[in-house]
């Protein structure tokens, strides 16, 4: 196999470039971008990625939950692919770089090694996953959970969003159900670059993350019921308000999280009161709510200690409270031969690193379950994400593009002259 130069480099103009050029598909008044996974937005950048793989020379793949799997040949077909990619839908309040960085950092990898005429010996698969998001259609990393054989692409397809929109539905609204199999196109492993989306890597001034493990997960729908009725007649003492108990288990999820610092997190994201009117007091209400650690003791804790109080609020105020669990993500460790490789990549280029554990997860938690994966983590502004303020630099972008280049050619090989 043949050596290459340490110092070769991603075409930092052309990768930034292309983020603003994608960032106008959904872009929101805010400076934000709201591409909802399978919507029209998503399906015009889906458009625009597989015109750009196919005119870098790669054969683009669609499977049937519409991920888009883009291959760069390489000297040995006998040899899996190197999966490089993450995704390009976005949050209602999304930004620029959550996912996207990751998809046209992998684009640019391709670009340079086009420019600098290298052939791998192994080839390059770049990847779009579908639904990383999970806001429209839930779980998240949905795509990449049903290549990992998590889910059948049965079960997927009927998935529904708020609207009773299926993802069969979805994906043939914007042509994108594929005609490949899910999980056909097998990778030898797979590496995504994203945002940290925490402010670790700001505040200790460090460009590289290499992520060694990711936070666990579980999902819930919850719903509360109570009892509508006049807000002017009723007694205080003689309501079942499923608003006011709502309220009260949002400040219980936050205090039991709280209590383990940073080893865990709890949220209720969204909530909707069914026929609500200000002269009545709520009687039925739906919400959403996770958990997350990177324990698995934690986790199981947290999701112990959530029902325990949700069941003593429901006691207290004589309303119904059901929590169901929709989706659960053990705390996922990376590939450390994939991590090393990284680390070492990173090393060469110069770059200040830490190890850093994921608090969000991504597609490669789930590629990590059939392969060896990894990631590559670079600062955002603040730590901000899921927020339309969020900011990553044209540096640091580049940064984690180069480290990805470098971490490619040492799994994929170059292949001598
Ligand atoms: O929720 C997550 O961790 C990811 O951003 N979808
Ligand atoms: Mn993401
Ligand atoms: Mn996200």
């Amino acid at each position: 196999m043949a050596e290459y130069q340490t110092n070769l480099q991603i075409d930092s103009e052309r990768l930034w470039a292309s983020i603003h050029e994608t960032a106008k598909f959904g872009a929101t008044p805010k400076g934000g971008v709201k591409r909802l996974t399978l919507g029209t937005e998503d399906k015009h950048v889906r458009d625009w990625f597989c015109t750009a793989c196919r005119a870098a020379g790669c054969e683009v793949h669609i499977d049937a939950l519409g991920s888009i799997f883009a291959v760069r040949p390489g000297r040995d077909r006998s040899k899996l692919p190197i999966g490089i990619g993450s995704h390009l839908d976005t949050q209602p309040t999304g930004g620029k770089y959550d996912g996207v960085l990751g998809t046209l950092a992998a684009l640019e990898v391709i670009h340079t090694l086009n420019r600098l005429d290298i052939e791998t010996e192994a080839p390059i698969c770049l990847v779009n996953w579908t639904n990383e998001e999970g806001s429209r259609f839930a779980p998240a990393v949905m795509g990449s959970a049903a290549y990992a054989g998590l889910y059948s692409t049965q079960d997927i397809l009927a998935r529904q969003d708020i609207d009773g929109v299926t993802v069969g539905d979805a994906l043939d609204a914007i042509r994108y159900r594929g005609s490949e199999p899910v999980g056909a196109l097998k990778l030898g492993a797979f590496v995504e670059v994203h945002i940290e989306q925490g402010p670790l890597l700001e505040a200790e001034s460090k460009t590289i993350g290499v992520v060694d493990r990711g936070q666990g997960v579980i999902w819930y729908d919850g719903s509360i019921v109570g009892a509508s009725a006049h807000t002017g007649t009723t007694p205080m003492n003689h309501r079942r308000d499923a608003l006011a108990a709502l309220s009260e288990l949002v400040l219980s999820v936050e205090r039991i999280a709280l209590e383990y610092g940073p080893r865990a997190v709890g949220t209720i994201g969204e909530c909707r009161i069914a026929e609500p009117s200000r002269n009545v007091i709520a009687g039925d209400v739906r919400f959403t709510m996770e958990c997350r650690s990177a324990e698995i003791e934690v986790l199981d804790e947290l999701d112990r200690r959530i029902r325990k109080s949700a069941a003593d609020i429901a006691g207290r105020r004589r309303v119904g409270i059901q929590l169901e669990a929709i989706w659960r993500k053990d705390p996922t460790p990376f590939d450390p031969r994939i991590v090393d490789t990284i680390e070492a990549a990173a090393a060469r280029l110069g770059y200040s690193r830490r190890r850093i554990t994921s608090g969000a997860v991504h597609d490669a938690f789930n590629l990590a379950l059939v392969m060896p994966a990894g990631m590559i983590f670079v600062p955002c502004k603040d730590g901000i994400s899921h927020n339309e303020l969020e900011e990553a630099s044209q540096v640091h972008c580049t940064a984690g593009a180069n480290v990805l280049l470098h971490t490619v050619l040492s799994l994929a090989g170059v292949a001598s002259r």
